[in-house]
C-alpha cells in the first residue's frame, strides 16, 4: 500500500473537542496530512484561536455537547457554512470521578448527555452530508474502561461501552450509505483529562499509571492521532464496525 492511503488530502474532517489533548493532536495531525479541519470547543473564541494555530484552512466553532439541541445546531452550521463532510472524529467527552454509592442523577445525565447522546445525534444530523462523500468515515474515541470497567468511574466507563456498542450499530445501519464507522480505544494518555494539576501528585500518578501497561509509560496524544488517521483514511478502507485498541498493552 502506498503512503498516500494514509493521507487526507481534499477531506473535510470534524473533530469535536479539538481544543486540547487528544482532539488537538488529531486536528493538527489531520491538517498536516492534507485535511481541512473543523475543530470544536465549548468556547467558540478558543476554538477559532486553535484553528488559527493549526493554520491553513482550519476552522473553529463553538459546540457544547451538554446543551440540548447543540448537535443539530452544529450540523446545521456545518451544512450551511462548510457544505461538505468526509470524516467525523467524535472525541469530545468528560470524565468526572464518582463512586456509584454517591453518584447523582445529574452527574449521570451529564456524562451520558456529553459522551453518548450528543454524539449519536450529531452523527444522525450529519449523516446526509456524510453520505455524499465518496470516503465517509466516523471514528468514535472510546476508552479502555469500556472493556475493563474501573472502580470510581463506572458511569464514564459505561458511557464509553455504549459508544462501542453504537459504533457497531452505526456500521451495520450505514454501510449502505458508504459510511465506515469504527471505534478507537486509547489507554492512559497524558492529557488534562487524567493528569492531576498538582506537580507532586502528577509525578506520582504518572509513575503509578505507567506500571499498569506493558510499555511502562503513558501514551502521547499523537500516538492516538496517528491511529485515528488510520481509521479515518483509505488506509483502513476495508474496515468497519471494529474497535482499535491503542493502549501500550494495558488490556493485553
Ligand atoms: N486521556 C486519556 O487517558 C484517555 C483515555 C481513554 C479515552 N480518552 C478519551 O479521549 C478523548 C479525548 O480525551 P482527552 O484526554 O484529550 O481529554 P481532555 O484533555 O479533557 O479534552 C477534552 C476535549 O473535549 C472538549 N469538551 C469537554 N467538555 C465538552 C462539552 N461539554 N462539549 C463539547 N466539548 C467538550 C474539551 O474542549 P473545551 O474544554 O475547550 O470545551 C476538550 O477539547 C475523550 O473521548 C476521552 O474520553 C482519553
Amino acid at each position: 500500500m502506498s503512503d498516500t492511503a494514509f493521507r487526507l488530502d481534499g477531506c473535510t474532517c470534524l473533530v469535536t473537542g479539538g481544543t486540547r489533548g487528544i482532539g488537538a493532536a488529531i486536528a493538527q495531525d489531520f491538517a498536516a496530512s492534507g485535511a481541512r479541519v473543523v475543530v470544536t470547543g465549548r468556547d467558540a473564541g478558543q476554538a477559532v484561536e486553535i484553528a488559527g494555530q493549526i493554520g491553513g484552512d482550519a476552522v473553529g466553532v463553538g459546540y457544547d455537547a451538554a446543551l440540548a439541541g447543540a448537535s443539530h445546531e452544529l450540523a446545521d452550521w456545518l451544512t450551511r457554512e462548510i457544505g461538505s463532510l468526509d470524516i467525523i472524529v467524535n472525541n469530545a467527552a468528560i470524565l468526572k470521578p464518582h463512586h456509584v454509592a454517591k453518584l447523582t442523577e445529574a452527574e449521570f445525565d451529564l456524562l451520558f448527555q456529553v459522551n453518548v447522546k450528543s454524539t449519536i445525534f450529531l452523527c444522525q444530523a450529519l449523516r446526509p452530508l456524510l453520505a455524499e462523500s465518496p470516503a465517509a468515515a466516523i471514528v468514535n474515541i472510546t476508552a479502555a474502561g469500556a472493556h475493563v470497567p474501573m472502580a470510581g468511574i463506572g458511569a464514564y466507563c459505561a458511557s464509553k461501552a455504549a459508544m462501542i456498542n453504537f459504533t457497531h450499530t452505526l456500521a451495520k445501519e450505514w454501510a449502505k450509505h458508504g459510511i465506515r464507522v469504527n471505534a478507537l480505544t486509547p489507554g492512559a494518555i497524558a492529557t488534562d483529562m487524567i493528569l492531576p494539576r498538582d506537580p507532586e501528585r502528577r509525578t506520582k500518578f504518572m509513575e503509578d499509571t505507567s506500571t499498569m501497561n506493558l510499555m511502562g509509560r503513558l501514551g502521547d496524544p499523537i500516538e492516538i492521532a496517528r491511529a485515528a488517521r488510520f481509521l479515518a483514511s483509505a488506509a483502513s478502507s476495508y474496515m468497519t464496525g471494529q474497535t482499535l485498541i491503542v493502549d501500550g498493552g494495558l488490556l493485553a
